[in-house]
């Protein structure tokens, strides 16, 4: 039989895999967010949300390496959307997938899946994050999932550089 060439780019990757993440993945978590990100944290930060928070914790495997991870913790505050004193939050605290395997789907799958875990397993009513008012990427996969820019924080960033607040209901 003749070979059959795939003449779309998704046809040739590999089918990746979302799992939540192990005390074991956290050198390559680390590595991860040190070659993708500037907010970095120590060791111990990422242990503690791991040892808190581990099951809205995930990582993304393609043939068995890591790519990329979302790390999430739970907070109480004032609500976005409805009316109230207090209301349980999810916090995306950080999010990558590593540039080659970007435009995928990877990154869509982790969020869901931090979502999931945020409303099902803790209860959560809404979810937040901050992102750098420049990072076009990162807000088109947040707003194609449903978040809105809440407000600016102004210098949120060391370099001086503005976040947008982005929430949405759980
Ligand atoms: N340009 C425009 N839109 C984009 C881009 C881009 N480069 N990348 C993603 N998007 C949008 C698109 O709408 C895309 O859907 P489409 O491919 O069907 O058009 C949608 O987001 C979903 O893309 P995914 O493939 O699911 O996302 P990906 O796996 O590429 O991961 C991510 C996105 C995590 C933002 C990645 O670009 C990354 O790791 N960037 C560097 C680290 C980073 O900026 N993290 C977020 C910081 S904020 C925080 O952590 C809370
Ligand atoms: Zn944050």
């Amino acid at each position: 039989m003749e070979p059959v060439y795939a003449s779309n780019a998704a046809a040739r990757e590999e089918p990746f895999l979302i799992r939540k993440a192990r005390l074991e993945d956290l050198p390559r978590i680390i590595a991860i967010n040190r070659a993708t990100l500037p907010e970095n944290y120590p060791e111990w930060f990422w242990r503690d949300h791991l040892e808190k928070w581990g099951d809205a914790f995930f990582v993304a495997e393609v043939e068995g390496r890591i790519v990329g991870y979302v790390m999430s913790r739970v907070e109480y505050g004032a609500p976005t959307f409805t009316k109230g004193l207090i209301v349980k939050k999810g916090h995306i605290v950080s999010i990558a997938v590593l540039e080659g395997y970007r435009r995928r789907g990877i990154g869509t799958a982790l969020m869901k899946a931090a979502l999931k875990a945020l409303k099902e397993r803790y209860g959560c009513k809404e979810v937040y994050l901050e992102v750098r008012v420049s990072n076009e990427p990162a807000i088109r996969l947040y707003e194609k999932l449903g978040f809105k820019k809440v407000r600016v924080i102004p210098m949120y960033y060391l370099d001086g550089e503005d976040a947008y607040l982005m929430a949405r209901e759980l």
